[in-house]
């Protein structure tokens, strides 16, 4: 069933009931992750929700995109977005339900996940709130919580090059670079007024930081108008 749609990234985007409705500010994301695809990338979208992250993406990019997500909702409806494209979703916690064979085998891991410090979810706007699941929104007490799991995870599944980017609070952008660095990457913050997108890459074997640092893609800034809490 779906409960409307929302235009986000200039396409048109089906949202289920319970589903999180995708956010103008995550239009960020998808152009930083522009910057980082090219024809035949693996791409995979962690916390895909209705996986307009990914379809933006692979709509402008022939990319394989993989988009998983923990809420059955969310899957079915990424399901049925990602058909035209190609993509293929999974059902699981975070990373558990990708296939073994994308191991090592992933250009750019992105996410839009929770982020809202669990004490400022009751300030969110009430059909936040209402209508979208806790699970969607809370991200633990600094909010960094699912950031702090996808830094984790994310070494196993990178290609040699691969690159990881998620989606903070300006604020929290700070806190979530150091974080990364703590898993030994070469991170930055790529903000605008009202998003962050964390940009990290492992550093090759045998390369100081500062090298891997200047061949990295150059960050993208751009405005983004946002309805995001
Ligand atoms: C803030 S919403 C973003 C959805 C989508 N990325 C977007 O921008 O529209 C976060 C999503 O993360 C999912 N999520 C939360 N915890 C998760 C976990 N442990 N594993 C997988 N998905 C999770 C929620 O179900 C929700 O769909």
């Amino acid at each position: 069933m779906v409960l409307g749609r929302a235009r986000f990234h200039g396409l048109d985007v089906a949202v289920a009931p319970g589903v999180f409705v995708p956010r103008r500010r995550s239009e960020h994301l998808v152009e930083v992750a522009l910057a980082h695809v090219r024809p035949g990338s693996v791409v995979v979208e962690l916390c895909c929700g209705t996986g307009a992250v990914g379809l933006a993406v692979a709509t402008r990019v022939p990319v394989e995109l993989h988009a998983a997500d923990v809420d059955q909702r969310a899957v079915r409806c990424a399901t049925g977005n990602l058909g035209p494209v190609g993509g293929t979703t999974h059902l699981g916690d975070l990373d558990a339900p990708l296939p073994a064979t994308l191991a090592g085998r992933v250009d750019v891991l992105l996410a839009s996940p929770p982020y809202v410090p669990s004490d400022e979810v009751a300030l969110l706007p009430r059909e936040a709130r209402d209508h979208e699941p806790r699970r969607a929104l809370d991200g633990g007490t600094d909010g960094l919580d699912v950031v702090r799991r996808i830094a984790a995870a994310a070494p196993r599944w990178l290609a040699p090059g691969g690159v990881v980017l998620v989606e903070t609070s300006p604020r929290q952008a700070p806190a979530a670079v150091e974080l990364f660095r703590g898993h030994g990457f070469e991170a930055s913050g790529d903000t605008t007024e009202e998003a962050s997108v964390v940009v990290a890459r492992q550093i090759p074997i045998g390369v100081p930081a500062t090298e891997a640092t200047s061949s990295a893609s150059p960050s993208s800034t751009t405005s983004a108008c946002s309805l995001r809490p």
